[in-house]
């Protein structure tokens, strides 16, 4: 799945179109909304397992490689870092304590730096029940048999249960702890017959590290990772200009995505790779925005919104008064859209429901009226599109009665 940058581009230019002619006629509130950058989005976007499904399985195992490529990644991301003898292990920390039993293994060997130990030592570790600890909701007995895997073996795994459908993303993690790393990442890609992959996509913090990778592999798609404040004080369209002669992507921080980033990406034909995008809620708001693809410890619920049209932009509440309320809801794409309403959160109550259909006609905006409602009375509302499990939720409260004396 993936969503072309032309697509991008004319989303970006379609939303530059004011609605001016159509706005003089509607009500205020629907004004606002349709001015609020609305339009529909491409599904077509790159499902990004960070750490492999981390969410479900130890992240950098097999376990979780595995878990992402069932739930339909589009791409596993792999951390890398380098062991004593030379071996690159799927591992995101320099250390070793957080992610292994090492401490209990080796007692002795503190601070468990990962460039302190051989690949047969780190072999012997349990890279499974720390997971089973953290997260006794996801544990599974066959976590306590994972190993710490070498890139090689990741790349075996992709191949083995990818179908050839499933595209690797590996960071050079700390290169700079690790002189010769980037020749390594390639020699090991080119052993597996990776390098001239369509679906590769190199990543790195460090700009150094990826000027290296393009040295020795001029035509592999390199994406630069942005941190909080990494972008402060920078012109943003400059940078990525400056960036876009050696990178086909940018992979910000999801704190640093607005509309203006994406346009400077975008204008320097850069794909926008957000990471680490959790909440479905999150997902819709920075697809509406015009990303190419996001970095997810939640592989399914990703590839979940992307399945069939959903609810694309916030809902908007509006013309409140003593009984009557307008709920207006912007979609994807075509879909019916079900709009309910209950004075309990849980909508036990009866409540009332109402359906509409968003069209491509109606720039897939739709709204509705409730009437008949109480006065001064709180009412929530959940809104999806039919038959996405993407729900918005959010409250109104009806005004205090008139006095019509
Ligand atoms: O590679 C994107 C993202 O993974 C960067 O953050 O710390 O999770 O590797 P981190
Ligand atoms: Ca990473």
């Amino acid at each position: 799945m993936k969503k072309s940058l032309l697509a991008g581009l004319i989303c970006l230019s379609m939303t530059a179109a004011p609605y001016s002619g159509l706005a003089q006629s509607l009500p205020t509130t629907e004004v606002k909304y349709r001015q609020m950058n609305l339009r529909p989005i491409t599904t077509e976007v790159m499902v990004i397992a960070h750490r492999g499904a981390s969410a479900y399985g130890p992240e950098n195992t097999l376990a979780a490689y595995k878990q992402a490529i069932m739930m339909k990644a589009d791409y596993v991301e792999i951390d890398l870092q380098m062991t004593k003898d030379g071996q690159l292990i799927a591992m995101h920390d320099e250390t070793l304590s957080r992610t292994t039993n090492a401490k209990e293994l080796f007692p002795d060997r503190a601070p468990w730096r990962v460039k302190d130990f051989s690949i047969e030592e780190i072999s012997r570790l349990d890279a499974g029940s720390w997971f089973n600890r953290a997260y006794p909701d996801q544990a599974r007995t066959e976590y306590t048999r994972q190993h710490v895997p070498t890139l090689e073996e990741v790349i075996e795994c992709v191949q083995k249960y990818g179908n050839g459908k499933v595209g690797l993303y590996i960071e050079t993690k700390s290169p700079s702890a690790y002189p010769g790393m980037e020749e390594k990442v390639i020699e090991i890609l080119n052993k597996t017959n990776v390098l001239d992959d369509r679906r590769l996509f190199l990543e790195s913090f460090s700009e150094q590290s990826l000027r290296k990778l393009k040295q020795f592999a001029p035509h592999v798609k390199l994406i630069q990772l942005y941190k909080k404040g990494m972008l402060a004080g920078k012109n943003v369209y400059q940078e990525f200009k400056r960036v876009s002669e050696y990178a086909a992507g940018v992979g910000p921080f999801k704190e640093l995505v607005s509309r203006k980033l994406i346009k400077a990406a975008h204008q320097n034909y850069l794909l926008v790779h957000p990471w680490t995008v959790n909440s479905q809620s999150h997902m819709a708001s920075l697809l509406s925005l015009g990303v190419d693809g996001q970095f997810t410890n939640n592989t399914d619920q990703l590839v979940d919104l992307l399945e069939k049209p959903f609810i694309s932009h916030e809902v908007a509440k509006g013309d409140i008064t003593d009984s009557s309320a307008v709920l207006w809801a912007g979609t994807n794409g075509d879909a019916s859209v079900q709009f309910q309403i209950s004075t309990d959160s849980q909508f036990k109550n009866d409540p009332i429901v109402k359906t509409s259909h968003a069209d491509d006609k109606h720039d897939f905006i739709v709204s509705v009226e409730f009437i008949g409602l109480k006065p001064d009375t709180k009412y929530y509302y959940r809104v999806h599109a039919v038959s996405s499990k993407y729900t918005v939720t959010g409250s109104f409260q009806t005004a205090p009665t008139e006095n019509r004396n």
